[in-house]
């Protein structure tokens, strides 16, 4: 029996995605906690039937878009026409509730700064007027691994801006067997939404109420501060991380139907919170570390309260 939300989003979303929980549980605990997904993964690995199964679970509207080099800010945000005898605003697809950006580094610097700015505010402002943007505007942003990065990769100050970064691998056997005959469920669509619009507004201003121990906020510092001082490591997490950790381990006690925070739920979301943050030192790179192997060393060696 699905008693939790996040048993009752994973039930309908594992109507068409095979496997990917984790996945789906960064995607939901940041839509929860007001923020937005970095998702990394290569081609086919399901991106985009994640985030639209995902809207579908949480009954909200879904719209895409593919950054492409001559992609303009007004292409995404909107822009004045002329009808009818005077300029009247025409909505750009941004105008929705969750928006998978497909890879934004392939977009010109002054589209993917359009964009973090409606992310960040909320609202967008053509031609002096302001817009608001639904309250439960999500962006999930694709991107390629670093090994393909487009064309303008994002600079660490608007990747620091994203609340989590959550990874797609690849499939294991059994689960590319299960892919393959879900194909004609997908066709059909079954997914349904299994909370209304308003529920889920006062479940993400319910977050202020989920209780954080003061060990636990102890518990998260340390973690954060052990990647600074990690001999690896150029730049560690910012006080931004260790805010969004804690926001998304609120978010996850919340999907599980709790009021309070355990450790557990710091230590899962540490590397949603962390891994894009952190940047190795040149030398660490060649010698094959990754910002993974750092999160995994901080959160092992702090002992949870
Ligand atoms: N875990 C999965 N569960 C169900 N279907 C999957 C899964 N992984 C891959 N697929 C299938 O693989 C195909 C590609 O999926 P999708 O288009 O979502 O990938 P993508 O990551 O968005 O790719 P791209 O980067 O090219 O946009 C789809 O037919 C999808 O059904
Ligand atoms: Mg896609």
């Amino acid at each position: 029996m699905a008693d939790t939300l996040r048993e009752k989003i994973h039930m309908e979303v594992s109507k068409v995605v095979v496997g990917k929980k984790d996945v789906i549980d960064g995607i939901i605990s940041t839509i929860i906690a007001g923020g937005h997904v970095l998702l990394e993964g290569v081609p086919g690995v399901a991106k985009t039937l994640i985030a639209k199964a995902v809207a579908s679970s949480l009954g909200l509207d879904f719209a895409r878009i593919q950054f492409v080099p001559d992609l303009l800010p007004s292409d995404i945000t909107g822009t004045m026409v002329f009808r009818g005898g005077e300029f009247v605003f025409h909505k750009g697809p941004i105008f929705t509730e969750i928006l998978l950006v497909d890879e934004v580094n392939r977009a010109p610097p002054k589209t993917q700064a359009a964009l973090l700015q409606a992310m960040q505010e909320r609202e967008v402002t053509v031609w002096g007027s302001t817009y608001k943007l639904p309250p439960l505007f999500t962006v999930i942003a694709t991107m390629n691994p670093v090994e393909f990065e487009g064309v303008y990769p994002l600079s660490e100050a608007q990747v620091d801006r994203f609340m989590s970064k959550v990874v797609l691998d690849y499939p294991t056997i059994d689960e590319m067997v299960e892919i393959i005959d879900k194909q004609e469920v997908i066709e059909e669509w079954p997914v349904e939404p299994v909370i209304t619009r308003e529920e889920l507004l006062k479940a993400k201003k319910r977050i202020w109420r989920i209780h954080v121990d003061d060990n636990i906020k102890r518990y998260a510092a340390y973690i954060v501060e052990r990647t600074r001082r990690d001999p690896r490591v150029l730049l560690g997490g910012s006080p931004r991380a260790v805010i969004a950790m804690i926001q998304l381990a609120r978010a996850f006690a919340l999907l599980e139907g709790r009021d309070y925070v355990v450790p557990d739920d710091v230590k899962r979301m540490a590397h949603y919170a962390l891994d894009h943050r952190i940047i190795l030192k040149p030398e660490a790179k060649l010698s094959r570390a990754t910002p993974e192997a750092v999160v995994d060393d901080a959160v092992e060696s702090v002992e949870p309260p």
